[in-house]
């Protein structure tokens, strides 16, 4: 990240959080989201970074998709599996569009918690699945240890400002899921929420509707690495199942849906100009290696 040190808008007058450096407050999150709105939540939720790729998301941002997809699967009953769902907002809003029309909802993400710690002066630090400071927190300042692309002195001073984090005590566990999905999935049992890596093969029920929305994009992945995480997924796919791709530019919802037949993926529709990756996805799936282990 060229600039790892962006401003907190919890700090600084109202006008500021127009600033494309201004920042929503993560802080919130260290309670777990008690309190706070959908919307709250997923804006800060949307400030967290892992890796290279952040986790923005908020609710009603795929209206045209979700739509489309309650057409497509009409009484069909799919198992669904929503790949880099973040918080869960977007796939709340499916699973609600979807009214009941599906048979199971695997709502997944690479990261679905993150460990919050304090230290003295009351700055929050964040650490990833591996136990690596991700972020720090004061009232006006956000830090990233992702560096790539800084000038050397921000990079010098984020370094420093994250090894704070050595100091921190009172660690807790944070969700990184919207609190009413967690309610959801415990009172509905055809709802799951698990940490899936795109990268892998899919262990569960074998999905009628794949989506990945807003994650398979050239900030944040190579063509390789995205052709490679499409090969997976097309392989995880039913036959005559759908692949939906999702990405966002400027607000504007574009989205590709293929279908799996006979080992190749057809194009089926695109919606203002389609996702960004559509053209990464493979015409011919490659069969499983049956002497693999
Ligand atoms: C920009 S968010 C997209 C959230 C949501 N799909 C939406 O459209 O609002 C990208 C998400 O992908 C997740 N992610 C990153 N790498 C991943 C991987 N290899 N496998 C699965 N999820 C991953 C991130 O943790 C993040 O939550």
């Amino acid at each position: 990240m060229r600039l790892p040190i962006k401003l907190n808008e919890a700090g600084w007058p109202a006008r500021f959080s127009r600033l494309s450096f201004a920042f929503h407050d993560p802080r919130p999150l260290a309670g777990n989201g008690a309190g706070l709105s959908q919307q709250a939540f997923s804006d800060a939720i949307s400030t967290m970074q892992f890796g290279v790729t952040f986790k923005t998301t908020r609710p009603g941002r795929q209206q045209h998709s979700n739509r489309f997809v309650r057409d497509l699967l009409r009484g069909s009953k799919p198992a669904i599996l929503d790949v880099g769902a973040s918080d869960g907002s977007t796939s709340l809003d499916l699973i609600r569009t979807l009214d009941g029309d599906f048979r199971r909802y695997y709502v997944t993400d690479l990261n679905l918690s993150a460990r919050c710690g304090l230290d003295r002066g009351g700055i929050h630090y964040f650490l990833d699945n591996d136990g690596n400071c991700v972020l720090r927190a004061s009232k006006r300042f956000i830090v990233y240890s992702e560096v790539n692309g800084a000038i050397l002195p921000l990079r010098v001073l984020a370094q420093a400002l994250i090894s704070g984090h050595r100091r921190a005590s009172q660690w807790r566990e944070v969700v990184l899921i919207q609190p009413e999905l967690i309610g959801l999935a415990r009172s509905d049992p055809r709802v799951s929420i698990m940490r899936y890596d795109m990268f892998t093969p899919w262990k569960g029920e074998i999905p009628g509707l794949i989506k990945i929305a807003n994650l398979l994009n050239g900030k944040y992945f190579s063509p390789a690495q995205m052709s490679q995480a499409l090969r997976v997924q097309c392989s995880n796919l039913a036959e005559n199942g759908f692949l939906l791709l999702v990405s966002e530019d400027d607000e504007v919802e574009k989205f590709s849906v293929f279908r799996k037949s006979r080992g190749a993926m057809q194009l089926e529709h695109t919606h203002a100009g389609g996702a960004k990756a559509a053209h990464l996805v493979p015409s011919q799936i490659d069969l499983p290696d049956v002497n693999a282990a």
